[in-house]
């Protein structure tokens, strides 16, 4: 399994710090072997840890240059940073980013070699008009993303499942999830209103190998319990 968090614009380098601390001794107590990766804010990104991967949450697509606000290619090397996230929903909805400036940056970090984990899903007005329109929908979003990358991971994460408390039944997220098998062979990850409760049935579900989470992942109590949900789930 795969289980990721996103903090998204939450917590300083000290809590960062704290968390990481918790979340890594838990890994290595229980000889966790699932992959674990944190995407803490840019200003938390100084880490080393041997059983956690960390991420960033974006990147500007070029080596550096006069891109006043981005984070570079040179500013994450210096961190050690080789993971990152891609066409997160707040990215494409809240912040405007495009397909095609999706797949740009996808581009240039497939080319840098780093691992990519790369969202898609829908808005509800999409999903309400069914499973074809819903299909359709997500397959645009993979309009100039390249399936065959090795280092990928897909997170299906529907924007109105987002921080919200809602999530699909587990058979809607079976039908997208089967969908998304039927189109590459990369892990894929469920996200949206991920919580404690129901982290481990939805890790049980058929071409789920994961899940990324938000809010829930906040705690590193919680985060940890639904990594020990996943352990569990080889027995
Ligand atoms: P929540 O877990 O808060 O719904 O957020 C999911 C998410 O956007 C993870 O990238």
């Amino acid at each position: 399994m795969i289980l990721a968090a996103n903090f998204k614009a939450n917590k300083t380098r000290q809590e960062t710090q704290a968390y990481m601390a918790v979340v890594e001794s838990f890994v290595s107590a229980n000889a966790i072997e699932d992959t674990i990766i944190t995407f803490p804010p840019f200003t938390a990104l100084e880490h080393t840890s041997r059983n956690v991967l960390i991420g960033v949450q974006n990147g500007y697509p070029v080596q550096n240059g006069a891109f006043t606000g981005e984070i570079a290619l040179e500013q994450l090397e210096e961190f050690g940073i080789k993971t990152i996230l891609i066409g997160h929903s707040e990215r494409r909805h809240i912040l405007g980013e495009t397909q095609e400036q999706i797949a740009a940056k996808y581009r240039f970090f497939a080319d840098q070699g780093f691992a990519i984990v790369y969202c898609v899903g829908e808005p509800l007005s999409v999903r309400q008009q069914g499973e074809e329109v819903l299909l359709s929908y997500i397959d645009a979003q993979f309009e100039g993303i390249d399936l065959s990358y090795l280092d990928l991971i897909i997170a299906y994460e529907p924007v109105w499942a987002i921080g919200t408390g809602l999530t699909p039944t587990n058979e809607q997220i079976e039908a997208v999830h089967s969908a998304l098998r039927r189109k590459t062979t990369a892990p894929l990850l469920y996200g949206g209103s991920v919580k404690v409760n129901n982290a481990g049935e939805i890790m049980a579900l058929t071409n789920v190998d994961g899940v990324l989470v938000g809010s829930a992942a906040l705690s590193a109590s919680d985060f940890c319990e639904m990594i020990a949900q996943a352990a569990e789930l080889k027995k």
